[in-house]
């Protein structure tokens, strides 16, 4: 039996006796992983203690570390001051980052967004990005830096040579059904960002029914284990914690969500929580670049979106990374709509169902242009009145049969109880 072998095994032992691993067992196991020593049946068995055990904030420190560590670590010229990143643990209908990043900018924050893609019921930033004609997401690391130098900021896929053992574990873990746990959520979100070279991480963790962390206090432990974590590596961590409930934008798909968050930048908007949820992540990037107190920026963000700057600081990203806005379609082919059967008051919407609706009509569109014009755009809200017959979503791009028209109606409850409308910003940690 090789070494390797033998760590892996006695590190899952321990941690099933309850057991705590010290930084250089955990960098041990990391750097057997990446070099093959150790198979994904022996790292799943690692996994899987770890999920019913948990680690301690020293431990999920040293797995953050190991992976930060497995690749290159982008350096950042120093007279660009304090790099930030932001980070969502995954929404539907979440296009934030592309307000809240230019918006930064246009302040002066030097944001360094490295992004995903679409991930289960939750959609990605580099989908909807890449609706626009030319735009490229795939920035080597040297565009990257000369972009952010440049403009102040962009948005990219994060390259392979970026924390590629966090890629590795992240893909072992989607296949084993080892997500789930807050130790390796932490580790593996602070280990790309770690990876970017940014000084400041502002983090967006969801809570409700449509995020990975369904219970509020779920999302604030995890938000404060990132924010401790952060610490010990001497990173500013600042965590807001948000409503996912209910999409947070009145669209859900890539090109229906872009063309929101444009309606934003250009002052205009669907309902106010797209906008007010990206204000304050952008409030939190500015004042994580500043070195302020918490909100201290949240004038400037407002005058930057009243006054056009974070529009004008989009499109020169835009431009800057190949894309051609004024080719970009905003004319939406509607297949049909979802009406009310009743009189009455929108209780609930089911995040996760809209989320995967999108997700599986997209996946039964042949091709990737026509997919990315799939969505829902909903007409109601929870807590907003309705008359029988009137819309309530509206679907694009995919055909509306009876079966998607069922399962639009199940996830839009409407009752007869008057409700409060939901307030998706609930708590900056
Ligand atoms: N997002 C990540 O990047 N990693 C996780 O483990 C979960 C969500």
């Amino acid at each position: 039996m090789t070494s390797a072998v033998s760590l892996a095994r006695f590190l899952s032992e321990a941690k099933r006796a309850g057991g705590e691993h010290s930084p250089q067992e955990i960098a041990g196991l990391i750097h057997a992983y990446q070099a093959h020593d150790i198979d994904d049946d022996l790292m799943t068995d690692w996994l899987r203690a770890v999920c019913s055990a948990g680690m301690s904030l020293a431990e999920t420190a040293a797995l953050t570390q190991a992976m930060a560590h497995s690749g290159r670590i982008l350096e950042w010229p120093l007279e660009l001051g304090t790099i930030v990143d932001k980070h969502s643990t995954g929404g539907v209908g979440d296009a934030v980052t592309l307000i809240a990043v230019p918006l930064a900018a246009a302040c002066g924050a030097k944001v360094a967004k490295l992004s995903g893609r679409a991930l289960g019921h939750t959609g990605g930033t580099l989908d909807k990005l890449e609706c626009i004609p030319g735009l490229r997401t795939d920035l080597s690391l040297d565009e990257f830096v000369r972009q952010v130098g440049r403009v102040g900021c962009a948005v990219a896929a994060a390259s392979a040579e970026l924390a590629p053992a966090d890629k590795a574990l992240y893909a072992l873990r989607d296949r084993t059904a080892t997500v789930q746990s807050p130790g390796l959520i932490a580790a593996s979100v602070l280990s790309k960002k770690i990876a970017g070279g940014a000084a400041a991480i502002v983090l967006d963790v969801k809570t409700g029914s449509g995020a990975f962390m369904a219970s509020q206090a779920e999302a604030e432990d995890l938000g404060r284990m990132m924010i401790q974590v952060g610490r010990l590596l001497g990173k500013r961590v600042d965590v807001l914690i948000t409503d996912m409930n209910e999409p947070l934008a009145d669209s859900v798909g890539d090109a229906l969500e872009l063309d929101e968050a444009l309606s934003v930048l250009e002052g205009g908007g669907f309902s106010a929580s797209l906008k007010d949820v990206a204000i304050e992540v952008s409030t939190a990037l500015v004042d994580a670049a500043n070195g302020s107190p918490p909100g201290f920026s949240k004038g400037a963000v407002d005058e930057a979106l009243e006054h056009g700057a974070g529009r004008q600081k989009f499109l020169e990203m835009v431009g800057a990374q190949g894309g051609r806005l004024l080719e970009l379609r905003r004319d939406f082919h509607a297949t049909g709509q979802l009406a009310a059967a009743r009189d009455g008051i929108v209780q609930a919407i089911d995040t996760r169902a809209i989320g995967e609706l999108v997700a599986k009509a997209k996946g039964a569109v042949a091709s990737s242009d026509a997919a990315r014009t799939v969505g829902v755009r909903l007409r109601r809200r929870a807590g907003q009145r309705v008359r029988k017959g009137e819309a309530l979503a509206i679907v694009f791009g995919v055909e509306f049969s009876p079966a998607l028209g069922e399962e639009l109606r199940r996830a839009v409850l409407i009752g007869d109880a008057p409700r409060t409308p939901r307030r998706f910003m609930m708590k900056r940690l």
